[in-house]
């Protein structure tokens, strides 16, 4: 009880440390108010690509804009997704997502609306659907145990449906269009339908670790948002690898267990690596590759040029893709399989000068099967 207490003081001395700062007024924007309750959640967040989603912090997207021909007339043009809200080339903070409260839709791209009012979050949790919290401290025994609901520093609204969907994500990942009214790039809205399984059950998978340091909880939503650049391993399971046996070869089954292409950034390419083990000899066999290839004239370009879709070999939202290999199989071969993905092609580094580490081959899913 001791600790409790002293957790308490500890919680309103830094409480009023940023109120006093709230009065030079940018403090509001900054992760580090929140860091204070929620230092899990925030540790967490220093490696997302959200947290580093400006030209400051994320090498690709710099190096992208670098070419745009917006960049030499001076106005950011993508700011109301990488950096919403602020001037300064922060990422996306945590009062952005948890101050949206309605997702407006439109054919170029969607837009987020956010609350006017100071200190009021959004958030889901089961159970509390109905709920707005207010922050209340009782005291009893004697004024010795204080029992609190809610939070200090905030209001908590957990009545927007859109948390407990998904839905919330809509307004940055649904889609974007170019000025020739091209679709860029595109994440379907199935995958934000659904109580159950949704962007926010797979990319905020709940791990151990209270939420908050006042409130213990032994779980709390993953928010490094496990996708191709953090975290990937916590999807893995979410794509599943077959095999069949044929008389004149096999056949290895990609299952996307997941409800959009299975990459969705046009600069990514997803490669099945397959090796043969026989007599403690490994032989690779043919490599395949999946992508989705945007351009114009028939030749690959910059999204901003694109009018056309080249070459579409992406696995698509819960495809089992087939893929046959003419090898005949003997009993006692092995054979491995290796399911990866490069974050940026090879081409794609070397135009966009990046480092090249950003096509090296990340394994996604591993399996073997033996005969
Ligand atoms: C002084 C401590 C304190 C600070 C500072 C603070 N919070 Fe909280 N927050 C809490 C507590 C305590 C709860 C849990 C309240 C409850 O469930 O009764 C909470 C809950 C939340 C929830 C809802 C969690 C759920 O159950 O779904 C969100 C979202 C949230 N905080 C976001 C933030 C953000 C963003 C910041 C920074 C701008 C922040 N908080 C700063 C104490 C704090
Ligand atoms: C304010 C806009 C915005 C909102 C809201 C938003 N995102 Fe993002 N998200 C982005 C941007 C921009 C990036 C890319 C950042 C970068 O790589 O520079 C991104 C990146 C990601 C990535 C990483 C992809 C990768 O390749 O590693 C995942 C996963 C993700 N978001 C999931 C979500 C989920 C789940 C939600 C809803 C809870 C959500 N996002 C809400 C804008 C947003
Ligand atoms: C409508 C919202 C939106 C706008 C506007 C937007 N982006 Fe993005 N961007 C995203 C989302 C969401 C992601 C992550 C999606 C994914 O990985 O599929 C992303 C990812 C990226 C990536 C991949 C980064 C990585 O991690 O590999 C690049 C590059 C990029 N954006 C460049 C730009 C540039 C340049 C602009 C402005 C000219 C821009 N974006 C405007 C939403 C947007
Ligand atoms: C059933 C689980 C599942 C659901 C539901 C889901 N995803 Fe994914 N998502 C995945 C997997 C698996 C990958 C690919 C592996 C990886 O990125 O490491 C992925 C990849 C991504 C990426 C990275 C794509 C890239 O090209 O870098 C983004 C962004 C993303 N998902 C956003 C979303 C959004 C937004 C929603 C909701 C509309 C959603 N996801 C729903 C499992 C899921
Ligand atoms: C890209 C959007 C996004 C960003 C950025 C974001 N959150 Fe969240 N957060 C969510 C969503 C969606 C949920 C609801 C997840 C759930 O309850 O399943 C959530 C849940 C929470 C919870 C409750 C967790 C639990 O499991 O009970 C807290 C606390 C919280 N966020 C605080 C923060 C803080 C602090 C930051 C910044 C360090 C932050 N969030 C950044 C989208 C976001």
């Amino acid at each position: 009880m001791r600790l409790f207490l002293m957790l308490l003081t500890l919680s309103s001395i830094s409480l009023l440390a940023t109120e006093e700062a709230t009065t030079k007024k940018v403090i509001i924007e900054k992760a580090t108010t929140c860091k204070a309750c929620h230092p899990t959640i925030y540790n967490e967040f220093q490696n997302s690509l959200h947290k580093k989603s400006s030209i400051k912090e994320d090498a690709i997207h710099k190096a992208v804009w670098d070419k745009h021909p917006a960049k030499a007339k001076g106005k950011y043009k993508c700011a109301k997704c990488h950096t919403p809200k602020n001037e300064s080339h922060q990422g996306i903070t945590c009062v952005i997502c948890h101050t949206i409260t309605d997702i407006k839709k439109h054919t170029m791209s969607n837009e987020n609306i956010y609350e006017t009012k100071p200190k009021t979050f959004y958030s889901a949790e089961k159970g509390n659907e109905n709920k707005k919290l207010i922050y209340k401290e009782k005291s009893s025994w004697f004024g010795l145990r204080n029992k609190t609901i809610g939070s200090p520093y905030h209001d908590i609204d957990y009545t927007n449906k859109s948390y407990y969907t998904g839905e919330i994500c809509m307004g940055c990942h649904s889609h974007k269009k170019n000025g020739h009214k091209f679709e860029v790039c595109k994440t379907d809205i199935s995958g934000a339908k659904s109580k159950k399984s949704n962007c926010i059950t797979c990319h905020m998978p709940k791990i151990s670790g209270t939420a908050t340091t006042i409130r213990k909880t032994t779980t709390h939503a993953f928010h490094g948002f496990a996708g191709a650049r953090n975290s990937p391993e916590k999807l893995s399971k979410y794509v599943k690898l077959a095999y069949k046996r044929l008389d004149k070869g096999f056949e290895i089954i990609i299952h996307n267990d997941t409800p959009h292409a299975l990459f969705t950034h046009p600069l990514r390419v997803v490669e099945l690596h397959t090796t043969l083990k026989r007599n403690s000899k490994s032989e690779a066999l043919k490599e395949h590759t999946f992508i989705k290839v945007i351009g114009t004239n028939n030749k690959p370009s910059m999204p901003w040029l694109a009018t056309q879709i080249i070459k579409d070999t992406m696995i698509k939202a819960d495809e089992k893709r087939v893929i046959s290999f003419d090898k005949v199989l003997q009993s006692g071969d092995e054979i491995e399989v290796v399911l990866g993905y490069r974050i940026a092609t090879k081409q794609a580094v070397k135009k966009l000068e990046l480092d090249e580490k950003m096509s090296d081959f990340i394994p996604l899913k591993r399996s073997y099967f033996k005969f």
